[in-house]
């Protein structure tokens, strides 16, 4: 086995808005209590960190009746567009039916492979870097590449010479997209801030556009050729679902719709599963104890054998680490209320933002106990929510019907790439000074 020695500034993954978010909230938490109001800009927001709290308000609303805050919607439209994410009401409950038959576990089985395929390209490069005597790699920055290389594969394929050849350059210029929204964009909720830097603003939607028209053409190509197996990404699936031949008035997704449906596979799907892997190194290597528990464990399961999604299924402990480096560093929800809403005596009023401080219920000693600050994977032995005293405390995906529509997919994603990564090497940390971390947007 080859070790890897691992830079410190996986340290500073998580430094990107994720933990200065956090920050801001540690102090809301402390200056104002578990529930409390504060501002981003000019938009006041209802920030949740009482599970209990949350679990009465939801309660009475009804999946379809949840907003999500404008000023997100129109901060991340290049991004998202009217994708999943950002959709409400009926339009919601529409995509939301059409597209959750995507992520079905025999779709899904059928992209393992393409998970493996990236992960060994990058594995191999990290064996010529470790014989060619440069042990020390930006591990960070390459599981950053791969798994974005993944979700662009699996939500609208890569393939040379097929119909979707252009889908590596989609995947260059979401990637840009993604570095130039946020180098310019940080004043979220300040009135005119697009104005603060008008060049970059202008690149993005220029950017933008070029993704569209890419994807479009993508779409109609495959539309007519229909070349492609449809199981091989989501978009072929969606494709194959959209068919009148086989789904004769089955429910449809326009081509706007489909085009901002993969870009919000890649920009939901992509940080979010980036970031727990290379969480998970860093606590790995803190924690070798749990590198050899880990090892022992893919032994077992898989051995030589070929990775499929039965096998994955049974890294029971790797699933245990996975919710621990989520509950440590998780993303967060929000979401708008669209009618007034009762909890106790209190009303919510219709089109309150709200933040719900999965990351500040996550750390609250209240629910976790004393060691909530430590890394023990084995909270999660026999109990799915690792023994927070709230069912509400620990919600790494979302809550109710809106809760993640790629968790499952993730979840295989994560497990393939951190096997095949303990499978070939063990990892330590650096000693080399930092490289500079990335911004992004979980
Ligand atoms: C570690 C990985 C991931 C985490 C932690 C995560 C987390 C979340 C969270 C917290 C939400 C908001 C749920 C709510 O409002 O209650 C969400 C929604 C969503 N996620 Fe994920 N996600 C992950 C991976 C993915 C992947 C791989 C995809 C797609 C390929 C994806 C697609 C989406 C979509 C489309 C929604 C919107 C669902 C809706 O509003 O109906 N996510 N995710």
């Amino acid at each position: 086995m080859i070790s890897i020695l691992l830079s410190p500034h996986i340290l500073l993954a998580g430094k990107s808005p994720t933990v200065s978010t956090a920050m801001r909230e540690e102090e809301i938490l402390i200056l104002q209590g578990k529930v409390s109001i504060y501002w981003l800009g000019v938009e006041p927001f209802l920030y949740i960190a009482d599970p209990e709290f949350l679990r009465k308000m939801s309660s009475g609303v009804l999946d379809k009746s949840w907003g999500k805050p404008a000023v997100f919607r129109e901060d991340r439209l290049p991004m998202f567009g009217i994708g999943l994410v950002m959709v409400e009401g009926e339009h919601w409950i529409h995509n939301r039916h059409v597209i959750t038959p995507a992520f079905s576990p025999a779709n899904l089985k059928a992209m393992t492979s393409q998970m493996v395929e990236c992960t060994t390209k990058m594995l191999d490069r990290w064996d010529a870097f470790c014989t060619s005597h440069k042990p020390e790699i930006d591990v960070e920055h390459d599981i950053i590449r791969t798994a974005g290389e993944i979700i662009a594969k699996v939500s609208f394929g890569m393939k040379h010479g097929t119909s979707y050849e252009n889908g590596q350059i989609v995947f260059e210029k979401l990637r840009a997209m993604q570095m130039t929204l946020f180098k310019s964009n940080r004043n979220v909720g300040v009135p005119f801030s697009e104005f603060f830097s008008p060049k970059k603003s202008l690149e993005a939607r220029r950017i933008g556009k070029e993704i569209d028209q890419l994807l479009l053409s993508m779409i109609n190509l495959q539309k007519e050729s229909r070349t492609k197996s449809p199981e091989e990404d989501l978009l072929g699936v969606l494709l194959a679902g959209n068919d009148e031949d086989s789904h004769p008035g089955g429910k449809k997704l326009t081509s706007r719709e489909l085009v901002d449906e993969c870009k919000t596979f890649f920009f939901g799907g992509h940080e979010t599963t980036a970031l727990s892997l290379a969480w998970t190194l860093q606590l790995l290597v803190v924690h070798p104890e749990w590198q050899t528990q880990l090892r022992k464990e893919i032994k077992q399961v898989i051995g030589d054998g070929e990775i499929d999604s039965t096998k994955l299924a049974a890294l029971k402990k790797m699933g245990w680490v996975w919710n621990e480096v989520l509950r440590l560093y998780s993303p967060a929800p929000n979401r708008q209320a669209r009618e007034d809403i009762q909890v106790d005596d209190m009303v919510i009023p219709k089109g309150i933002n709200m933040w719900i401080d999965v990351v500040g219920m996550n750390h609250d000693k209240e629910l976790w106990g004393d060691d909530v600050f430590e890394f023990k994977p084995e909270r999660f032995k026999d109990d799915l929510y690792g023994g927070c005293k709230h069912k509400m405390g620990f919600l790494p995906f979302g809550f109710g019907g809106r809760m993640c529509v790629g968790r499952n997919l993730s979840a295989m994603d994560y497990k393939v790439v951190l096997t095949l990564i303990l499978s070939r090497f063990s990892l330590s940390l650096s000693k080399l000074p930092s490289f500079p971390c990335y911004y992004a947007l979980s």
